[in-house]
Parts: C-alpha cells; structure tokens; sequence
C-alpha cells in the first residue's frame, strides 16, 4: 500500500526524448495506463462508499463506529512494472490486468478485532460483490508477526459500455495492527541490507504484545458495552414507566 508516489507530471513531447533515461516503451504504458487507471479509481470508490455507509448504519444501529478509518492507493506504474518483473510475467498494461489484484487497494482500519469480521461479513454479504481471493494473516500471522484480514473482491462499476467487475485488495486490521505494520514496514524498506535476526526475533515479539493488547482492548469494549446496555434498559424504562403514570 505504501506506493503513494505522484506520477511523473507529463512532459512536452519534443524535450522527452533528450532527457536522460527517457524510455518510449516506459512512455507507451504510461498511456496505456492513464487509460485503465480510471475504471481502478472507480472501483475504490465504490469500496469506500459501501464501507462507509456500513459504518455509518452501524453506528446509528449500535452506536459504534467499527472503521476507524480508510485509506486507498492505485498502484503506481514504477510498482506495476516492478511487481510483474518480479513474477517473470511480460511487462503490460493487459497482463497487470491479469495478474495483479492489488491494483486497487484499500486498507481498513477498525477499532476492535471483532470489527474486522463484522466489516468483511457485511461487504461479502451484498449480492453484487463476489469474494476472489482471502488471506487471514489473523489466524494464521506471517512468521514475522503481520496480522491483518486481506479479500480480494470484484466490485461493478459501470461505464458508459456498461457494467465491468474491477478487483480490489482490501486489508482490514485493528489500529494496534496497524501501528506495527506501519513501523515494520518503515524499518524493513530503509535497509536494503537483510534485517538482523534479533531485530526480526523483537519485532515479532512486538507484534505479540500488540496482539495480547489488542484482545484486552476488546474485552474492555465489551464489558462497558454491556454498562452501557443496562444503562439504556433503564432508560427505557424510565419512559415506560412515564407513560404509565
Ligand atoms: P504482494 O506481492 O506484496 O502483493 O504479496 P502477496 O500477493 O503474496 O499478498 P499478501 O497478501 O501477502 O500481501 C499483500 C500486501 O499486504 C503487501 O503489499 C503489504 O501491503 C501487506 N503486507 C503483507 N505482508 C506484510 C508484512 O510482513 N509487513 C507489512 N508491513 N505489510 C505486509
Ligand atoms: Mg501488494
């Protein structure tokens, strides 16, 4: 996700060919890709629309907002070539299309664990949205400690022709997850060098802190959740017992 990079703004065609590392096939799929990026663009839209309205209806249904908050990128070009150089696929804007899911991507961040399920159950739950891919890095954390719920999902968004299904990678994790992915990402894209194996042992041991606290959190959700629904009996009954009178 961390791939916000500004594309290159576009230059006057007769300067292009005299700047320094100057590529007209790179050039060729920057166009080919200003073409697609749109309907990519779309699809987030609709991602973050759906997801909002889920929150928002929760919030107002249980007086609990489960998103903390959203964040989306579509992939940038310098990524899209890296990505299918590093897969062995031939480089094109038709095989990203292909091969790539995580051309639009959205990253959910909710407050509680439970969250994370009530989200994704409800998205996957409307009929026009089908589950592609699922990855749940929170029962099965990778060997360095990441957590966090991926689908990949086809999402409509209609164009002029008509209706066409655009993937999207959505991640969805706790604040606490969140927190650890974001520093652990930070420290392993600064060194280019392998990270020492201690440094790898206490990030994962971190990682299993934050997890332990992340359930504490819940737990304490929980409990004053269930205060908080004594608390609104009583008020009912107060009500009730007004209109008795
Ligand atoms: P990519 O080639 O990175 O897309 O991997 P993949 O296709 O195997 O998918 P995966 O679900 O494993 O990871 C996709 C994305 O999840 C990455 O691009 C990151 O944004 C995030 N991610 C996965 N693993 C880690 C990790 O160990 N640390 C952090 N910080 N983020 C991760
Ligand atoms: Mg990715």
């Amino acid at each position: 996700m961390e791939e916000k990079k500004p594309e290159r703004p576009e230059l006057n065609a007769e300067l292009r060919p005299q700047i320094p590392g100057y590529s007209p096939a790179m050039e060729e799929l920057r166009r080919e890709y200003a073409k697609v990026q749109g309907i990519y663009e779309a699809a987030i839209r609709e991602i973050n629309a759906r997801l909002q309205t889920l929150d928002d209806d929760f919030s107002f249904r249980h007086r609990h907002n489960p998103i903390h908050h959203i964040e989306s990128r579509v992939k940038s070009l310098d990524s899209i070539v890296k990505k299918l150089h590093d897969t062995g696929i031939p480089i094109s804007i038709d095989n990203a299309k292909k091969n790539l899911h995580d051309i639009a991507g959205v990253r959910v961040v909710c407050r509680y664990v439970e969250d994370i399920y009530k989200i994704a159950s409800l998205l996957l739950a409307q009929d026009d949205i089908s589950l592609i891919l699922e990855k749940n890095y929170i029962e099965n954390p990778k060997p360095n400690g990441y957590r966090s719920l991926h689908i990949v999902v086809d999402v409509p968004v209609y164009i002029s022709q008509g209706k066409l299904f655009i993937p999207v990678e959505i991640q969805i994790r706790t604040v606490a997850m969140d927190f650890w992915a974001t520093l652990e990402h930070g420290i392993r894209y600064k060194t280019t060098d392998e990270v020492p194996q201690r440094i790898v042992d206490e990030l994962r041991a971190c990682a299993d802190v934050i997890t332990e606290t992340d359930y504490k959190m819940q737990e304490i959700f929980r409990a004053l959740q269930q205060v908080h629904d004594r608390d609104d009996l009583s008020a009912e009954s107060i009500v009730e017992a007004q209109k008795g009178r």
